[in-house]
């Protein structure tokens, strides 16, 4: 059996019927968003609806007024979460990536006066003030990050991350592991203390 593959047709199950609860059906400008990126070639790496909605829930409970997202894809879930005077800084390394959400799918959510998407790479992020928050996204990979004969540059990406937070002092952190539409992975949450 392929642990790797964990999701079963329940966990589908399970989550398309809480989503038929808590998820808007019809929505135009995340519809839009999602249909766009398939249609523009992009990869098929976005957040599940679930995910995406937990990550804006979050910003909207702390009242976050500026966000730093690290790897735009075509996503709106945190432009969307924003106050009127919030503000997005969205990077991404991807040029299509980059014009897609920025020229089309931001644009079509009447969200481009609030996040700005910038063609860079990410490399290192040093100036979370105390109390700010991080959410790191696929950093159970399957379970391939705990399992040592897996050394692909994403597991040992997180396991050098993992290795330094614990050196870090400044910073708390958990891991929730989840299953879902995106198969079996999970999602560090840390604070600046
Ligand atoms: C999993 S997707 C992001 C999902 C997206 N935030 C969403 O709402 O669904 C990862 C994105 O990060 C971009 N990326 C990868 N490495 C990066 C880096 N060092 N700096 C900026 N963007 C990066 C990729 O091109 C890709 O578009």
């Amino acid at each position: 059996m392929n642990l790797y593959n964990a999701a079963t047709s329940v966990v589908d199950w399970s989550e398309k019927y809480h989503n038929s609860f808590l998820i808007t059906a019809n929505d135009e400008v995340l519809d839009f968003a999602v249909k766009n990126c398939i249609d523009q070639g992009l990869p098929d790496i976005a957040v599940s609806a679930a995910q995406g909605k937990l990550l804006n829930l979050v910003a909207q409970s702390i009242g976050a007024k500026r966000i730093l997202e690290v790897g735009t894809l075509g996503g709106i879930w945190m432009g969307r979460a924003l106050p009127h005077d919030g503000t997005l800084i969205t990077l991404e390394i991807d040029t299509l990536h980059a014009k897609v959400s920025r020229e089309e799918n931001f644009a079509k959510a009447g969200l481009e006066n609030k996040c700005k998407v910038t063609l860079s790479a990410a490399e290192s992020m040093t100036n979370l003030h105390p109390g700010g928050m991080i959410i790191v996204d696929n950093v159970v990979r399957y379970g391939q990050v705990s399992d040592m004969s897996v050394n692909d540059v994403n597991s040992v990406g997180v396991r050098e991350m993992l290795a330094t937070l614990k050196e870090d002092k400044d910073i708390d952190a958990t891991t929730i592991a989840t299953v879902g539409e995106r198969a079996f992975d999970g999602f560090m949450y840390a604070i600046r203390k």
